[in-house]
């Protein structure tokens, strides 16, 4: 399957045996270990790609659902599994077109998702600016983290 074109109509496909060699940041890593560690279930993982943030994730104990539209993208994460001996579900599909029987406490996207996630009756339980937890300033702020509750 290649890939959802979103945005910058990036071909994930094309570039997954590549893309570890150039995204090597792991800035925002603290956070997410930070919201999976009070998790006891399940977490899905929305475009988690090649697993940057879910090897970590599954190392510190997380269950995931691992989802990406790129299979090429989710070869390199199940083959990194299967090095570490790490187990997760791993799914090719497109994030906005997914029906998952789980019920997951956290849902984790480390791309842009604030229209769709109002659209499905989400609140906003937090916004930050940083991954500092710092609060966010439209002007200063490098990034906008959103962290978002669906109650009943
Ligand atoms: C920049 S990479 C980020 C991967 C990983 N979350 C990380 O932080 O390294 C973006 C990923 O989002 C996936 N993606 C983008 N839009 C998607 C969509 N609509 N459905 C599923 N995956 C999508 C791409 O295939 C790609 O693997």
């Amino acid at each position: 399957m290649t890939g959802p074109q979103t945005e910058t109509q990036t071909d994930y496909d094309r570039i997954a045996e590549i893309y570890d060699l150039y995204v090597t940041a792991d800035y925002d890593l603290p956070f997410f270990l930070q919201e999976a560690a009070e998790v006891r279930g399940p977490i899905l993982e929305l475009t988690a790609g090649t697993g940057r943030l879910s090897i970590p994730l599954l190392e510190a104990g997380s269950q995931l659902t691992c989802v990406d539209g790129s299979q090429g993208m989710l070869d390199v994460l199940s083959r990194k599994l299967e090095e570490r001996a790490l187990k997760a579900e791993v799914r090719c599909a497109d994030v906005c077109d997914l029906e998952l029987p789980t019920v997951y406490e956290v849902a984790i996207l480390r791309e842009r998702f604030e229209g769709m996630a109002r659209d499905e009756g989400f609140q906003v339980a937090a916004l930050y600016g940083s991954y500092d937890r710092s609060a966010f300033e439209p002007d200063r702020s490098p990034v906008m983290i959103w962290v978002l509750e669906k109650r009943g």
